[in-house]
Formats: C-alpha cells, sequence, structure tokens
C-alpha cells in the first residue's frame, strides 16, 4: 500500500589521524616522530609555510627529507605556499606521500594536480574557510584528497570554524554525486570534543597538532581521537 522507504544504513567509521607536526617540541623532533610511529596515528601531518600565501614561516625541505626518513606512517604535506609547482618535484624526493596545495594558490590547478600524481604522490586540493566547495566541482574527479581548513591557515592553537560542517556535509554530497574516491581532511582546531562531530559530517582524516602535542599522554589522546563513529551511509 505504501512505499517501502529506503533506509540509509548505519555504519561505524574509524577516521584517520594525522598528527601536525607544527605543535611538536622543534628541539626533539626526532623524538615525536618516534612516538607517533608507537602510537595508534595513521598519518603524519607536515605543514609548510612560506610567509606570503600565509603569515607565518614553518619549516621546508631539509627537516621533511629528515623527519620522513624515521617516519613509518603516511607523510601528508600541506603545503600552505605561492607558486608550489616550482617544488613538487623536491617535496616527492623529499619523501611526501600526499602532496596538497591551496585552490587559492594556484592558477593552473588541474595542471598542479596532474604534475603531482605524475611525480607519485597522491594529490590533494586545500579550501581556505572563506572558499566554497562549489570551486571543487571541476576537480574533485582528479584529486585524492580535499582539505578543508577550518581555521585560517598560518598558526596552530586556533579555534574550530563552526561552517566547517556544513561545507563538510557539501563535500561529502558531491563525492557521493561525482563518484569521486577522494577522502576529506579536516585541519585546524581539532578536539576530543569536536572529533566526532567532524566525523559525523563526512570527515575521514582529522589533523590534530595541539591536541595531540599539548596532551599529557599523546597516545592516549590519538586513540580518543580515534574512536569508531557512527555515520548515515547515503
Ligand atoms: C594551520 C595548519 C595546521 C595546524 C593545526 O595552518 O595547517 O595543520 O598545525 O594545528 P591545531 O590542530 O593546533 O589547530
Ligand atoms: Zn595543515
Amino acid at each position: 500500500m505504501y512505499p517501502l522507504k529506503t533506509r540509509n544504513a548505519l555504519e561505524k567509521k574509524i577516521p584517520l589521524i594525522a598528527p601536525s607536526l607544527l605543535a611538536a617540541n622543534f628541539l626533539e623532533i626526532g623524538k615525536d616522530v618516534e612516538m607517533i610511529n608507537a602510537s595508534h596515528a595513521d598519518w603524519l601531518h607536515l605543514d609548510v609555510m612560506d610567509g606570503r600565501f600565509v603569515p607565518n614561516i614553518s619549516f621546508g625541505l631539509p627537516v621533511i627529507s629528515a623527519v620522513t626518513k624515521v617516519s613509518k606512517k603516511v607523510n601528508d604535506v600541506h603545503l600552505m605556499i605561492e607558486e608550489p609547482e616550482k617544488y613538487a618535484e623536491a617535496f616527492a624526493k623529499a619523501g611526501a606521500d600526499y602532496l596538497t596545495v591551496h585552490i587559492e594558490a594556484c592558477r593552473h590547478l588541474h595542471r598542479n594536480i596532474q604534475q603531482i600524481k605524475g611525480l607519485g604522490m597522491k594529490a590533494g586540493v586545500a579550501l581556505n574557510p572563506h572558499t566554497p566547495v562549489s570551486e571543487l566541482e571541476n576537480i574533485i574527479a582528479d584529486v585524492d584528497l580535499v582539505l578543508i581548513m577550518s581555521v585560517n591557515p598560518g598558526f596552530g592553537g586556533q579555534h574550530f570554524i563552526e561552517q566547517t560542517y556544513i561545507k563538510l556535509r557539501q563535500v561529502r554530497e558531491m563525492i557521493r554525486r561525482t563518484g569521486s574516491s577522494a577522502l576529506i581532511e579536516v585541519d585546524g582546531g581539532i578536539t576530543t570534543q569536536n572529533a566526532a562531530l567532524v566525523v559525523e559530517a563526512g570527515a575521514d582524516v582529522l589533523v590534530a597538532g595541539n591536541t595531540v602535542f599539548s596532551s599529557p599522554d599523546p597516545a592516549a589522546t590519538i586513540r580518543e581521537l580515534r574512536q569508531p563513529v557512527t555515520v548515515i551511509m547515503p
């Protein structure tokens, strides 16, 4: 009599955790990388800043080369730099597994993505908080990762921007509609309080800097961030 309702399936999803080295103790980076290696973290997030695209300078190629030699995790390099095409090859040689460029820094984004993949890396595109998700429409099928900034890039330890939840649902829907296999990563202000909500909204990978490295027990905090979350599958 009544049409059968199609039910959305519930699924337990475990997010990938990517501690951000930006919040590590730079006098003892080796120790912090060993701590990450021994933890349940999945990826290691490496933030590169040039003082032009963002108002801060972090670390670059020599540090990343040294870190990837000892890192046992997926090396996830987030470029907050202008003209990333000039350095893509050098980051491949430095051991980047994922290389993510900002959509706002790329005049020829499609070419940049092809270049990164041609160098044997997974290619990501990052969106600043003000950049609409619709900008991804013509590139979503080509990328391996979409990084949604949930703070303005340049600094760790900032507060999560709530609008991010809406953007995550929009990216999730675009991925579903287009059949893209891109992962969704969220970067900035992730805490043990908001992690489950962010995953529920669509995130696959959580970057966490201060939440992990300011914790008295970083390995336990990583386990806490990595809790399974019940999500509705479309
Ligand atoms: C900010 C960086 C982030 C930063 C996150 O520009 O892209 O990866 O390390 O730090 P928290 O988790 O402390 O906000
Ligand atoms: Zn980052």
